[in-house]
């Protein structure tokens, strides 16, 4: 049947393949449930969904009998992430990657992430409520949506939802909005979310809280505005008390939240001022020894255009970061994704 509903919507290769596995998941146990539109128009808008993008995400909500097999994508895609609900180690790049315009890719795909979204929200929300969680978090949480749908819109001028692997993390209960900062959970060298760590054997060494297997929380600096320290602060104390409560430590003696971002790269303090934001946030953490070259990723989140290397005369060279990306590249350098971790 995946094979059958890839030939109907035209999939190239990648794409069937996924539809392939989704054929394995089968379909859910439950019935699955859209909101009707006016009740999705009203649920995008709390999901921080700006207007234009919510119309035509309910333009494009399929149903069994109208879009059989979006339907069919739908059901199996929600199945999937109930499945592996609350648990970080299983993979979470199995996903089509469709952004764009109309030209690379059509509303329907670009609005596929946002239905799961749509579809999900119920299921999320009660692991939420299993865990404790009060209803502000839950919420706040879930806003990521919009967010990456304001991202989507800002890079192409088109409705869509940018890093859809990142948004299933939020689905699968995985990611919650503290204040400024956001945390994820996840066990050390185990699944995608886990960062670039030290060998086995200092892992090992280095005892409680460094271990493979053990209990960690990732940091992660949604587009804001800027990240003060105080708000910063705030978010870690908040953060301590949440997973505490939570999420308590079941033999485990030391909790570490990591960060594993471009925003590490020690390179940066040789541009920026001491007293940026960026660079005091830098010195919280202690440096895992090691980096990945990814000139990409930092391109990525400061200019939000296509194929940023490409065009790097046409970039914008407005703030110290614009001016300070550009000119490292044009001298030669590269710019370096670092791990760093700190007590929680
Ligand atoms: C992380 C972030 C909030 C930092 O912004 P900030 O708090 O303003 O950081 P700083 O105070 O260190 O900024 C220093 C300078 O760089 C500029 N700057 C910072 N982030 C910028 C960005 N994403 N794009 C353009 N300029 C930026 C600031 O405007 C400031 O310039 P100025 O001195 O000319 O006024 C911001 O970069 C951002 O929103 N990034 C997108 C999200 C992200 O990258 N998350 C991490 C993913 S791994």
């Amino acid at each position: 049947m995946g094979a059958a509903v890839a030939k109907a919507l035209g999939f190239g290769t990648s794409e069937t393949s996924w539809a392939d596995g989704l054929d394995a998941v089968g379909k859910p146990p439950y019935e699955l449930v859209l909101p009707p539109p006016d009740e999705a128009t009203e649920l995008l808008r709390r999901l921080g969904v700006p207007e234009t993008d919510a119309a035509e995400v309910v333009a494009t909500l399929p149903s069994r009998s109208g879009l059989p097999e979006w339907w069919w994508l739908l059901e199996r895609s929600c199945h999937w992430l109930t499945k592996v609900m609350g648990d970080p180690d299983e993979s979470h790049f199995t996903w089509p990657s469709w952004v764009g315009t109309e030209q690379a890719c059509s509303l329907q795909r670009r609005c596929f992430m946002a239905h799961v979204f749509l579809a999900m929200v119920p299921h999320t929300m009660a692991w939420h409520r299993s865990r404790g969680l009060a209803e502000d978090i839950s919420w706040a949480s879930m806003a990521d949506l919009g967010r990456h749908m304001v991202i989507h819109r800002r890079t192409y001028g088109a409705t869509g939802v940018d890093a859809a692997w990142w948004v299933t993390v939020c689905l699968r209960a995985e990611v919650f909005d503290l204040g400024r900062l956001q945390f994820n959970w996840f066990h050390l060298g185990a699944g995608d979310t886990s960062p670039w760590w030290y060998p086995l054997e200092e892992a090992r060494h280095r005892g409680p809280g460094f271990r493979p297997g053990d209990f960690c929380v990732g940091v992660h600096i949604p587009e804001s505005g800027p990240m003060t320290p105080a708000a910063c602060d705030d978010s870690f104390e908040r953060a301590k008390g949440f997973f505490s409560e939570h999420f308590p430590l079941v033999g485990q003696r030391r909790r570490l939240a990591t960060c594993w971002s471009w925003l590490l790269d020690d390179q940066l303090a040789d541009w920026l001022p001491p007293e940026s934001n960026i660079v005091r946030f830098q010195r919280r953490f202690e440096l895992v020894p090691g980096s990945i070259e990814s000139d990409g990723n930092i391109l990525e989140f400061v200019f939000r255009v296509p194929d940023p290397l490409e065009h790097l005369d046409a970039l914008p060279q407005r703030t110290r970061l614009e001016r300070a990306v550009v000119a490292h590249l044009r001298a030669g350098g590269h710019w370096r994704t670092r791990s760093g971790w700190v007590d929680l």
